[in-house]
């Protein structure tokens, strides 16, 4: 058979890192639950799942919003879409959010812990009430959710999966974003530790770390006014490029897929190389230009 493209068969012509990387039916039957699915890389992972043949649970605080991004999502993909209002801080309404899902559905597979709420601030300019709020979204939600669902999966012996969205100072921590460095690295430690205690279970447990990637609510919250010239996200980034959304989604797709069924306690930057780009010894000297090395060479030989 010819693989040449002819003018009946146009050349494809999009980017691989643009297109879904899982077979069409990777999630066929199961049913996803994403907390903040209504907008961002929580909408961006949702409308991928729904394309493998996943049932879709997206839920947050903001019922308009969600309701709207659910019949987009609905329109686009022919998959079914159950919007539910519930902030994660509160654990009797993450129990009745999984109880409206479950009577939707059936049952419920995978877990995505995406909700998350953040600033940047000097932390002593912070109140305690704001520190507390980003712990309270972030770690607390997570632990709010993923208890839920723990206890579910395990009185049902279902086999449950979790994915942790966390960002790469999870691990190497962050100034001025110090209340969000503080609760996804505990969301971090969550992940490494359910993997071991409910691995048992055959409840898997993992996380991503992005590095940036273009979002309203994210660029809202990190670049406001003057920040956004100072703080050039992509100079950072070694492939100087920011995160394709479906690249974050075909990565979640495949960890709560069960093509990734022996991966377990993981976590998987996907950053362009960023974070590491802060922390080699001499990754500065990328500014030195040419001529700088090959003076730099003939001090060298004494010439
Ligand atoms: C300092 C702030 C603040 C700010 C609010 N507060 N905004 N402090 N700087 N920009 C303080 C308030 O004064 C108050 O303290 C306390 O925080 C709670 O504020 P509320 O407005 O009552 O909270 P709430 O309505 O619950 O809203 C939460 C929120 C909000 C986090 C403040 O912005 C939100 O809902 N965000 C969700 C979307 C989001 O943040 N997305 C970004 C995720 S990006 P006092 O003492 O006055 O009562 C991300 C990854 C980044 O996480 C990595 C990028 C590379
Ligand atoms: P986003 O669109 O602002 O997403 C945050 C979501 O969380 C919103 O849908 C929000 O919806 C929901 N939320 C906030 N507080 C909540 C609460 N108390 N209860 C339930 N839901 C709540 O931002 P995003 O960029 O897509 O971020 C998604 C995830 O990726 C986050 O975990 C973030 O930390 C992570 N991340 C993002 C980047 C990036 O560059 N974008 C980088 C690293 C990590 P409501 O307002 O309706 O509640």
């Amino acid at each position: 058979m010819s693989t040449t493209t002819t003018i009946d068969e146009p050349a494809d012509t999009k980017p691989a890192n643009s297109k879904g990387m899982l077979k069409d039916d990777a999630l066929k039957g199961k049913t996803v639950i994403i907390t903040g699915g209504g907008t961002g890389l929580g909408k961006a992972m949702g409308t991928y799942f729904l394309k493998l043949g996943a049932n879709l649970v997206i839920t947050s605080r903001k019922f308009d919003v969600l309701k709207q991004t659910a019949a987009e999502m609905e329109a686009e993909t022919g998959g079914k879409v159950l919007a539910v209002a519930c902030d994660v801080r509160k654990y009797d309404e993450v129990e009745k959010m999984l109880q409206e899902a479950v009577k939707a559905f059936g049952r419920i597979d995978i877990l995505i812990n995406n909700a998350a709420g953040n600033f940047i601030s000097p932390t002593e300019r912070l109140s305690a009430n704001a520190f507390s709020t980003i712990i309270d979204i972030v770690l607390k939600g997570s632990v709010n959710c993923s208890l839920a669902l723990g206890k579910y999966w395990i009185r049902e012996k279902i086999p449950g999966n979790i994915l942790n969205i966390v960002t790469t100072y999870a691990f190497t921590g962050s100034a001025y974003v110090v209340p969000s460095a503080c609760a996804k690295g505990g969301v971090l430690a969550m992940t490494r530790s359910l993997a071991v205690e409910w691995g048992k279970y055959g409840i898997r447990t993992n996380a991503i770390a992005p590095g940036p990637f273009p979002t309203k609510g994210a660029w809202k919250q990190l670049l406001p006014g003057e920040i956004a010239q100072k703080l050039d996200f992509k100079s950072k980034v070694p492939l100087k490029r920011l995160g394709e959304h479906q690249e974050l989604a075909n990565l979640a797709a495949f960890l709560v897929s069960d093509f990734s069924g022996y991966v377990n306690g993981e976590v998987i930057t996907i950053d362009g190389g960023e974070w590491l780009q802060g922390a080699g010894q001499f990754n500065a000297l990328e500014i030195i230009p040419d001529k700088m090395w090959d003076s730099m060479e003939k001090a060298r030989a004494g010439l």
